[in-house]
């Protein structure tokens, strides 16, 4: 068929939104119309060439929520009609590490979606013949996406799709991060570092988590107030004190539970050292730069302060997504403040001019 579809040409140029050709799914495939995609750093920071493992052409997108259009052969856990939302981690339920409840990365189907091909090894995506490359393995800037089944997570039916979309990514990460990965403990103190979407999600993450007290630093007035909204108590504005501020608010300890959500290894490092002596633990969701380290004074893991990494926020997408959203259903968790704008899929590169900016938490990409 042919769709609409933001390719990526070349790294450092705008995206092309022209039509493309998609085929049918094949066995184990399921084709999705997407209704909305979330327009994520990630999508920007492979469009800018910064990403080392990034190739082109390709299809950018990877925080869609849309319905169910047909399935492929051997598909049986889905059905066209069915809501979804994208998993750029997918959940096979069958290796190792998604038989381990202390793992959500799924080794299935790895290294080919790293290569930018569905798990047969080939594109579902083409141009005149010419392959395209998916990306993250779920090709979302796009009006329809042929996915594995298993990177696909059934949500309710009644979710705006344009909410559910952002569980696709930044806001479980932030979200997954205190609740499965720290797994913060009630009455706690947490110390959430960034309040982009990751950060504002471990905020929230934290206060569904029952903390007592939630510390968000972030640079910005207005996204500090923001974090307010999602349950933080105290409220710092970042530089080189942050730590020293910290240990202050907390009798000289530090926190039970930090969290670093901005990528900027300075932070992390910020993040380890407001992290407690004895049982402190941090976690850290950002992506740092190609080629930058983290420094860690070891005296400050021997006294007992330990270090977590945490990727997609620990979540079992295909379990544990429906849950996230099922709580937002619920009223638990506030979504609407981090939706700014609503663009057309046309409009893709003001979505990256938005976020470049820092105008708001979340562009939207709304398709009809
Ligand atoms: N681990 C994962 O699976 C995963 C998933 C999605 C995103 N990420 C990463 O998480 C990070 C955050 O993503 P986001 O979408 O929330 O980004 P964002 O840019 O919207 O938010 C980052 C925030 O950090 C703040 N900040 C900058 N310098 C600071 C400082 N010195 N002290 C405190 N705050 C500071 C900024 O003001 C901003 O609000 C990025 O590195 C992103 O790549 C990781
Ligand atoms: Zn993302
Ligand atoms: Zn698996």
């Amino acid at each position: 068929m042919k769709m609409r579809a933001a390719v990526l040409e070349e790294f450092g140029e705008p995206l092309s939104v022209q039509e493309v050709d998609l085929q049918a799914p094949a066995s184990g495939e399921v084709l999705v119309r997407l209704e909305a995609c979330g327009v994520c750093h990630t999508d920007l920071y492979t469009a800018s060439g910064a990403d080392p493992s990034g190739y082109a052409p390709a299809v950018l997108g990877h925080e869609g929520a849309g319905v169910v259009e047909s399935i492929g052969e051997g598909v049986n856990s889905l059905s066209p009609g069915d809501h979804v939302v994208t998993l750029f981690s997918p959940q096979c339920r069958e290796c190792v590490h998604c038989l381990d409840p202390r793992t959500n990365l799924c080794l299935a189907i790895r290294e080919e979606q790293g290569k930018g091909h569905l798990p047969d090894g080939t594109t579902r995506l083409s141009r005149d013949g010419e392959p395209i490359r998916h990306f993250m393995g779920t090709s979302t800037f796009a009006e329809y996406t042929v996915m594995p089944e298993i990177a696909l997570a059934r949500v309710n039916p009644e979710a705006p799709l344009d909410r559910a979309c952002l569980f696709a990514c930044g806001l479980s990460t932030g979200l997954g991060a205190a609740m499965f990965t720290a797994k913060v403990t009630p009455g706690s103190t947490c110390v959430v570092f960034g309040a982009g979407m990751v950060g504002l999600g471990a905020v929230a993450g934290c206060a569904l988590q029952d903390a007592g007290r939630i510390i968000c630093v972030d640079l910005s007035k207005e996204r500090l107030e923001m974090a307010r909204e999602q349950g933080a108590t105290d409220l710092l504005v970042g530089d080189e004190n942050t730590v020293e501020r910290i240990l202050e608010m907390t009798g000289g300890f530090g926190a039970d539970y930090t969290f670093e959500a901005t990528g900027l290894v300075k932070v992390m490092e910020q993040a380890v050292e407001s992290a407690r002596m004895g049982w402190g633990l941090c976690t850290i969701a950002g992506v740092a730069g190609k080629g930058e380290t983290l420094d860690i004074i070891p005296r400050l893991l021997i006294t007992g302060r330990r270090v977590a990494g945490s990727s997609f926020g620990g979540v079992k997408g295909r379990d544990q997504v429906p849950e996230l959203i099922e709580r937002y259903m619920a009223g638990e968790i506030n979504v609407d403040p981090f939706l700014s704008h609503e663009l057309t899929l046309d409009e893709v590169n003001r979505g990256f001019d938005l976020m470049e900016a820092q105008d708001g938490i979340r562009s939207v990409i709304h398709f009809n």
